[in-house]
This record gives C-alpha cells, structure tokens and sequence, in this order.
C-alpha cells in the first residue's frame, strides 16, 4: 500500500526531515582524519536524542547503531566500529534516519577526506548529480521509472554502474514503505506519482562493476570488484505541482545552537 500524507502528516514529516538534514550537516562537519566511525555514532545518536528523536536504523531488523558508515568500497549499510578510522584519501558515506513524533527523515550524503584521488571525486560529484536529475523528474503524473532511467543514463555516460540490489523506498510513519525507488529502468514504466508521496531516492554508484555482496556480519555490503562505491540520498514529497525536498539542507536555518551536541 502506498500512502498519501495529509498536510498535517506533512508538516510533521518535514520536521523529521530537516532534523534529519542538520544531523547529517552536523556529522559531516565533525568528521576527522584519525576518528573512528564508531566516534561518529556516538554524535550521530546524541545529536537526535537531545533534540527529541530516536535514531530508527538503532534495532531495526537488529543493526546495531544510530547510522550507516559506509567507507571506499562500502556500498551501503557499514557498521559503525572502534576499529574503522577514517584515513586521508577516504570516501564516507554517512546514512542518518532520525525517527521524530512518529514520521522518519531519511537522508544520506559521501563525504571526502584530505586528498582525494580524481576519479573519486568524480564519483561522488557524479553520483550527487544522478540523486539530483533523479529528483527532477518527479512530479504528478510522472511515474517511478521515470527516475531510473535519468540515474541509470548519467551513470552510464560518465562510465559508472547503478547499485540494483538497493533501492529508495516510500517513507512516513514507516521507514521503508512502498513504493520501492530503483535506480535503473525505464521511462513512463511503474507506479504513477500522487500529490502526498513521500519516497526517498538514493542512488548507489560504483566506479567499477555494479555486482555487491553482504560481509559475515549481516550487513555491509561492498562492490565485488572491490571498487569504490559513493552515494546520496534525499526524502522527497510529490506536490500539486512538482516536488519539494523534504531533506534540503537550508543555511540560513542552521542556528548557532544546531551546531552544539
Ligand atoms: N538508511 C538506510 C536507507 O536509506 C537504511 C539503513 S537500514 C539499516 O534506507 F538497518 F542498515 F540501518
Ligand atoms: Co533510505
Ligand atoms: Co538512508
């Protein structure tokens, strides 16, 4: 079932989102060559609390953390760790899901450390810019496919591969609702899009093969090919006439006291 938010549900997931945007802001501004992306957990989870929230990804299907930190061939889904510090030259993905008065916010960006080899940075400028044409074709009337097909094309052209194991998903009062968002496919295929959708889209690109797999700990998940692995993510709302970016980073609200744990 795919569910239509009502203004006040709105209103209140967009709350959730822009907590979820200035946690990000704040942990991407608090990384350090030398931490470990346990240390970034420990922010991560006290920034939500303090501010009335819980983090879902804590306990949901048993991860055990308050984020997702997914470094260089991680595609998604690291595990924050004592023993996982961040090095010169590394990609990070921080992934954050704050869960605030019932609707969840989700939101993740790749972050570069020191200095970062070219065609890493290309990855993560490109992979940015497939979340953002992804987001633009989105309006009432246009459908799910319509998405992956811009992703999967901007991909191709710049010579990456689209992650298919992994997909946006419907978000509200549930964390992964329907409708599932790929990344790949085909224009004016699946699901029409209906004012009061909300659906994340989060494309994983790989500089080398698209092929994943799952480590023994369940959960992270890293190119086959070992290659280097970026994404973004965003939480968006279908309105009457286009979209709006639920999880938008917006400078002019970020007070002095959001920079504060
Ligand atoms: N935040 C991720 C997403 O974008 C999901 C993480 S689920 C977890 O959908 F269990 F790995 F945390
Ligand atoms: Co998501
Ligand atoms: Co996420």
């Amino acid at each position: 079932m795919i569910t239509i938010k009502s203004s006040r549900e709105i209103e209140v997931m967009r709350e959730a989102c822009q907590l979820a945007a200035k946690t990000l802001h704040f942990c991407g501004q608090n990384l350090r060559i030398g931490m470990s992306t346990e240390d970034i957990d420990k922010l991560c989870h006290a920034y939500m609390i303090n501010r009335g929230a819980t983090a879902a990804t804590l306990g949901y299907h048993g991860f055990p953390k308050s984020l997702c930190t997914s470094r260089n061939e991680v595609i998604c889904h690291g595990i924050p760790s004592e023993e996982d510090i961040l090095k010169d030259g590394d990609l990070i993905n921080l992934d954050v899901t704050p869960l605030y008065r019932g609707f969840h916010g989700d939101t993740n960006a790749t972050f570069l450390l020191g200095n970062v080899k070219p065609e890493h940075k290309k990855l993560v400028d490109v992979t940015q810019e497939c979340m953002m044409r992804g987001i633009s074709v989105c309006g009432p009337g246009a459908r799910i496919g319509d998405i992956g097909a811009v992703i999967e094309e901007y991909a191709h052209d710049n010579g990456f591969s689209v992650v298919h194991e992994y997909c946006g998903h419907g978000i509200g009062r549930g964390f992964h609702e329907e409708p599932q968002i790929t990344h790949f496919g085909k224009k004016g295929t699946g699901v029409e899009m209906r004012p009061g959708m909300t659906f994340t889209i989060e494309p994983m690109i790989n500089l080398g093969k698209r092929h994943c797999k799952v480590l023994n700990d369940g959960w992270t998940v890293i190119s086959k090919d070992k290659s280097w692995s970026a994404q973004f993510e965003h939480t968006i709302l279908i309105t009457e006439d286009g979209h709006e970016i639920l999880t938008l980073f917006r400078p002019e609200e970020w007070k002095p006291e959001d920079a504060k744990l």
